[in-house]
């Protein structure tokens, strides 16, 4: 199965210049979600995983139906003012501005092993400081797993010393 034949190229979105690749259809297929979460787990489960993180708000649609595959937990990363209790923060570069990623304080303990899961790596801005509040908290980071890389933005290079798989690269 192609799963490419599942992402939608979408010109110009959400600026001029850059090509989207839409999920959406992914998604609405029965069988191809399925597949893609098949290929997920298949990284995952050579892992020790003790619990998923995955970024709002797509990355909730990949980490999620892994976790439960896995038998373990799902804890979220979130945008800032989402979370109701104690949270940890990190900011981090975009190409013009910044952006904030947050995560409640208690959710990963020491030790224990995170597996994050997002739909799409770009810049890496947004796992890296995925990373970086996770491991602020005391967890380990035993891999990396994405949908889509879109390999001309070099987001991998922010990721050296981690285990990075992603499903479809383009
Ligand atoms: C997109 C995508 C990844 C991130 C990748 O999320 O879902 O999470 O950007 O980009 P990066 O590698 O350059 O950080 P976005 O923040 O657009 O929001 P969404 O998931 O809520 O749609
Ligand atoms: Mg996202």
């Amino acid at each position: 199965m192609d799963l490419k034949e599942y992402i939608a190229d979408i010109p110009d979105f959400p600026e001029p210049g850059v090509l989207f690749r839409d999920v959406t259809p992914l998604l609405a297929d029965k069988d191809a979600y399925k597949e893609a979460i098949r290929l997920l787990v298949d990284f995952a489960k050579e892992k020790d995983v003790d619990v998923i993180a995955g970024p709002e708000a797509r990355g909730f649609l990949f980490g999620c139906p892994v976790a439960t595959e896995l038998n373990c937990g799902f804890v979220p990363v979130r945008k800032p003012g989402k979370l109701p209790r104690k949270v940890v923060t990190k900011s981090y570069d975009l190409e013009y501005g910044s952006n904030e990623i947050q995560m409640h304080s208690d959710s990963i303990q020491p030790g224990q092993n995170v597996l994050i899961v997002d739909d799409l790596l770009a810049t890496g801005g947004t796992v890296q400081a995925t990373v970086s509040l996770i491991e602020q908290m005391g967890g380990n980071v035993v891999g990396i797993a994405f949908l889509i890389e879109l390999e001309a933005l070099k987001g991998r290079k922010l990721l050296t010393g981690y285990d990075v798989y992603s499903v479809l690269k383009y």
